[in-house]
Parts: structure tokens; C-alpha cells; sequence
């Protein structure tokens, strides 16, 4: 199979905070050694962009994903190995994503929301836990865990190196990077 025929969508979901962006990054910068072209659709970059127009409603969070997964899907199809990192909290999003895209695989970074209001990266839990801001995943709008997901990684409790070996051996048994 030739390089042009092997793509692929590695979506990440989960919780803000969780690490998705990292591990996003780490596996990207592991695809390219491996000769992969790559691509990030990262929520906090979409969101100033594609998607500038959306808030946090669910009727928004909809549209940010099925603008997202156009570009996937075009991406993939051509080859292209397409990180998608967004907390994309609904199964139907999610699901709707791997019927329109190639090789869609879905990655569940999975952490306690406990957890990620202690790390609080963006500060934004606080704002949250106080009211400042409405919708916040996992404090006032749900997040739907992926009941069958292709790899979960469990950023609490595995090092990020860790989670990233575990990706890139699922993605490997698939035969998705041979050459
Ligand atoms: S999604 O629900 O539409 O998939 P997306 O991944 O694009 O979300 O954006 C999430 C990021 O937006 C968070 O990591 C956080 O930095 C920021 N954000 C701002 N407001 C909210 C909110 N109400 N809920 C969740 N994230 C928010």
C-alpha cells in the first residue's frame, strides 16, 4: 500500500485539561520521524480560526465538530495522518466522525475531572467552579464518555511517554504505517 492510501484520524477526547494538546503534539512529532505527513486540528487553535463565530452551547460545540470533521475528512482520505484534539463531549459527534472520515480511531484521554480542576492549566475550572463561565464541560455541561473506544490512555495514572507508545502501538497493529 502506498503512503497516499494509509491515512488516518487519531481523535482525542476528553476533559480540558486532560492532556489531549500534548499528547496530540508528542504523537505528531513521533508520526513525522516515522515519514507520516501530519496534521493538528486543535481545539484552542480551530476555535480562533474555523470556528471563531462558536461559543459553548451544544448547538455550537455541534457545528465546531462537524466543521472539524470536513476538514478531517478531507485530510484523511488523502493520506494524511489527522490529529484531532477536542473535548468533543457528545457519542453522536463522535460517532458521526468515524462514519465520514478514513480510519477513524478514537483515542479516550481519560482523567478524573478532580484532577483536572487541580491542575487547572488555563485557569478556567476556577472560573467555572465560581460561575464566571456557563457550559464548562464536566462542572455545568456533560461530557459523554466513548463507551467503545480504540485506545484509552489514563493521563493521572501513565506518564505522557507512556501514553504515546501505547497510541503509536495501536496505530502500528493496524498496519496503517507500513510503508
Ligand atoms: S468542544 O466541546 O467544542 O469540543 P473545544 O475542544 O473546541 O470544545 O474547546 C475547548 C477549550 O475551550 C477548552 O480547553 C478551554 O480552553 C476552552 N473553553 C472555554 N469555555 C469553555 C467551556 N464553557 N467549556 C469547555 N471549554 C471551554
Amino acid at each position: 500500500m502506498t503512503q497516499e492510501h494509509n491515512g488516518f484520524v487519531l481523535w482525542f477526547t476528553g476533559l480540558s485539561g486532560s492532556g489531549k494538546s500534548e499528547l496530540a503534539s508528542r504523537v505528531a512529532e513521533k508520526l513525522r520521524t516515522l515519514g507520516k505527513k501530519v496534521e493538528i486540528l486543535d481545539g484552542d487553535i480551530v476555535r480562533q480560526s474555523l470556528t471563531k463565530d462558536l461559543g459553548f452551547t451544544e448547538a455550537d460545540r455541534k457545528t465546531n465538530l462537524e466543521r472539524v470533521t470536513f476538514v478531517a475528512k478531507l485530510l484523511s482520505r488523502n493520506g494524511v495522518a489527522t490529529l484531532v484534539s477536542f473535548i468533543s463531549p457528545y457519542i453522536t459527534s463522535r460517532e458521526a466522525a468515524r462514519k465520514e472520515t478514513t480510519n477513524f480511531m478514537e483515542v479516550f484521554v481519560k482523567c478524573p475531572v478532580e484532577v483536572c480542576i487541580e491542575r487547572d492549566t488555563k485557569g478556567l475550572y476556577k472560573k467555572a467552579i465560581a460561575g464566571e463561565i456557563e457550559n464548562f464541560t464536566g462542572i455545568s455541561h456533560p461530557y459523554e464518555e466513548p463507551p467503545n473506544p480504540e485506545i484509552v490512555v489514563e493521563t493521572d495514572k501513565e506518564t505522557p511517554e507512556e501514553c504515546v507508545t501505547k497510541i503509536i502501538t495501536y496505530i502500528n497493529g493496524t498496519g496503517l504505517l507500513d510503508r
